[in-house]
């Protein structure tokens, strides 16, 4: 299975002035089975942001593309309900006990506002599968209306844990806007709650964006025996801090010990794009 990353697209205005349609023609150039996109797909999470995304998110010719929200998708009352109607409709994993639930602004006031779904979480388990892998795509919500620090429910995390012991599935990975590993001025408040769901559910691989910096990280659990990877790769097109790189991974045969992880830096000059590509890890070195 080859898996195309993207991650931080700042629709609006911290979207960069590259050429998006050279943008898509290299990320169709790769034969992905699944292409996965950690967040920040707009910059205030406004409609007409989202209907950019949406439109960028279906010139993908990859059949199987996901879409997690992230903290800039979430900074207004319907911001959530864009995300299902521009990027994503499937079926939102709801907590099977809200009155337990201790996440701000995880409801919206329902006798006040206008907005038809008051549940502000987009959480989703999804599966893909390709030659006979089945992999079970874990979409968490890591992110707090109006806030750019992040925050898991533990309660959904609950409630998607039952949902996991019923799947059948080969392999499974999670898609988190925020890191579990690395910190920034905004980071995720409740890291070790992820870490322990990582663990209990065997997952091998997280996959995260946010910080708009590539750092790919393995975190081992002495006591219970288990790690995983993390990968954390920098934005795809906004507008960065000098320095930073626009990018994007590409994992050609993931899940198999013939693992090639390369990295694809995306120049600018002016609109016109020009890419470098970088093998970060061998064969046989997982
Ligand atoms: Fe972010």
């Amino acid at each position: 299975m080859n898996i195309l990353h993207i991650s931080d697209l700042h629709f609006g205005t911290r979207h960069w002035n590259g050429n998006d349609e050279m943008l898509l023609d290299k990320i169709n150039s790769y034969p992905a089975d699944l292409v996965i996109n950690t967040g920040d797909n707009t910059s205030d999470g406004l409609k007409n942001e989202y209907q950019e995304a949406g439109q960028f998110l279906k010139g993908i010719t990859c059949e199987n593309v996901i879409s997690i929200i992230g903290n800039h998708d979430k900074r207004n009352m319907q911001a959530h309900e864009y995300f299902k109607q521009y990027i994503d409709q499937d079926e939102i994993i709801q907590p099977s006990k809200p009155k337990l639930t201790t996440k701000k602004n995880l409801y919206l006031q329902r006798d006040i506002t206008k907005t038809e779904n008051h549940f502000t979480d987009l959480n989703y388990l999804k599966l893909v599968t390709i030659d006979n892998m089945t992999v079970l795509v874990i979409c968490i919500d890591s992110n707090i209306l109006y806030q750019d620090e992040g925050f898991v429910e533990a309660e959904i995390l609950k409630t998607i844990s039952a949902k996991i012991k019923r799947m059948k599935y080969d392999k499974s990975i999670l898609l988190i806007h925020h890191s579990i590993l690395v910190g920034d001025i905004t980071p995720l408040l409740n890291p070790l709650l992820l870490a322990d769901f990582v663990q209990k559910h065997h997952i091998e691989d997280v996959f995260c964006g946010h910080t708009h910096v590539m750092t790919l990280r393995k975190s081992t659990d002495l006591y219970h025996h288990s790690s995983f990877t993390q990968y954390m790769v920098g934005s795809l097109s906004s507008s960065n801090r000098m320095g930073d790189d626009n990018m994007f991974l590409y994992l050609e045969n993931w899940g198999t010990s013939e693992l090639q992880i390369h990295l694809i830096r995306i120049h600018r000059d002016g609109d016109v794009l020009s890419f470098t590509e970088e093998l970060i890890r061998k064969t046989g070195t997982r």
